[in-house]
């Protein structure tokens, strides 16, 4: 028997104003679309901003459904939405940013499983890193250097 150990490495900011102009800027996009998102159900609102390598910016939010399945996270609708316009257009990086309607959240939320695995494939599509930062409505931003370190062991299409 052998154990392995994995580890990853993600940078913890304090503040959003820590980070470079341009993240500021793209966060600042994600909010935007995070006050469009449709979560009548959850009072979870997320956005996401996406920057392309020809500098074109893709944005989307959380759609909720009344049947509970058939909604779809902010990431997956940004990513989908770049993957349709862009299709040949590296992603450069992604800001998220997500709260509860209900009380402040204060606390870096991360993509959900779902999410990872989708960004994954445009990833390993294009060959180079896609720069994640997420954060809560305030509080700390968490920057990962790429999808891979916030998804070790990921399925890809290496096994097909
Ligand atoms: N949600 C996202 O948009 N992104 C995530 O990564 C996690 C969850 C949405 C889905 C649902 O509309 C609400 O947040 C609560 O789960």
């Amino acid at each position: 028997m052998k154990e392995l150990k994995i580890e990853t490495i993600l940078n913890v900011y304090d503040t959003l104003d820590e980070l470079p102009k341009d993240v500021i800027a793209l966060m600042a996009k994600a909010s935007e679309a995070r006050d469009k998102s449709y979560s009548p159900y959850s009072n979870f609102s997320v956005g996401t901003a996406i920057l392309l390598e020809n500098n074109e910016v893709v944005t989307g939010s959380n759609q909720e459904n009344a049947s509970y399945p058939s909604g779809l996270c902010a990431e997956r609708t940004a990513i989908f939405y770049a993957g349709a316009q862009f299709p040949n257009v590296k992603i450069i990086r992604m800001a998220i940013i997500a709260g509860s309607k209900l009380k402040t959240t204060d606390q870096p939320i991360p993509p959900c499983g779902a999410c990872r695995q989708s960004i994954a494939e445009y990833e390993v599509k294009q060959d180079s890193p896609i720069e994640i930062y997420y954060m809560g409505e305030v509080g700390k931003v968490v920057r990962s250097h790429s999808l891979a370190n916030l998804l070790p062991l990921v399925f890809d299409n290496s096994v097909l």
